[in-house]
């Protein structure tokens, strides 16, 4: 049944002001989104002037400097800090990764922002990627998308023929290579109003379908991957593009519709 109003607790209420210390007057101030679902309280956005003058260049070292020297228990993630893991994601100034295109938030400049601007940070929010404190979200139903089928099952009885010894025309060899870029951020599903995860399932079922090797699995692949994606409550596409807009790696809305003709023929087949 279709529900119209949102829990209690869900709005997001005004929360602390950490002050620069006295005397430093460059500053940048951050509103940070901040929520423990086990305290039972609202959400709220605190408050950090940060001091520009020591603290690194990129949004992320302003993130770490608030965690290091202001406020140790904000909760948020990072690991590879050069746009490979996508653990770092998160919303800022209202967009997936921040106003730049095609980078993620790790790779977001602080002079990206004026001076004395506002840097507003919020987690993704979708009802499959719901947080688990501040700034981390739980992303784990893309990993269960991925094993309902994002894989090839090779026999390794030591007659694997060679991989170079397939022959792969380049223009599917490329366009495999662009979907296999996609580092599973979910800022497609952040940026979708239908909170639809259908660019990074058709990434990964186009990365697959593309080459001779993903053909032998191909029937079941895209039908279990559909199925988990709709188990896990993303919604359906919007057809707005929105995803490719935000998407830090350009995955292009050109693998969703392979992945509609991939699961019609899975189908009709099945
Ligand atoms: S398709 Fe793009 S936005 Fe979506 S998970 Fe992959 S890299 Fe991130
Ligand atoms: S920390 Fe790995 S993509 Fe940002």
């Amino acid at each position: 049944m279709a529900e119209f109003t949102l829990p209690a607790n869900s709005i997001v209420k005004t929360g602390k002001t950490y002050k620069a210390a006295a005397g430093v007057t460059n500053i940048k101030v951050f509103k940070v989104y901040r929520y423990d679902p086990s305290s039972g309280a609202n959400p709220s956005l605190d408050t950090y002037e940060v001091d520009m003058d020591t603290c690194g260049p990129m949004i992320l070292d302003g993130l770490l400097k608030i965690k290091n020297e202001m406020d140790a228990t904000l909760s948020l993630r990072r690991s590879c800090r050069e746009g490979i893991c996508g653990s770092c994601s998160l919303y800022i100034n209202g967009e997936a990764h921040g106003p730049d295109r095609l980078i993620t938030t790790c790779q977001l400049h602080m002079r990206t922002f004026k001076d004395g601007e506002t840097i507003v940070i919020e987690p993704w929010r979708a009802k499959a990627f719901p947080v688990i404190k501040d700034l981390v979200v739980d992303r784990t139903a893309f990993d269960r998308i991925q094993h309902a089928g994002g894989f090839i099952s090779v026999n390794t009885s030591g007659n694997t023929i060679d991989a170079n010894a397939i022959p792969i025309n380049k223009e599917d060899a490329d366009e495999s290579f662009m979907a296999a870029t996609c580092i599973g951020c979910g800022a497609c599903v952040a940026s979708c109003k239908n909170s639809s995860a259908m660019l990074f399932v058709g990434a990964k079922v186009s990365q697959f379908a593309l080459l001779p090797q993903g053909k032998v699995e191909a029937t079941n692949r895209v039908l279990n991957m559909v199925k988990q994606m709709d188990e896990e409550g993303f919604g359906n596409c919007t057809n707005t593009g929105a995803c490719e807009v935000e998407c830090p790696k350009g995955i292009s809305l050109e693998n969703i519709a392979r992945m509609n003709r991939e699961y019609l023929a899975a189908s009709l087949k099945g």
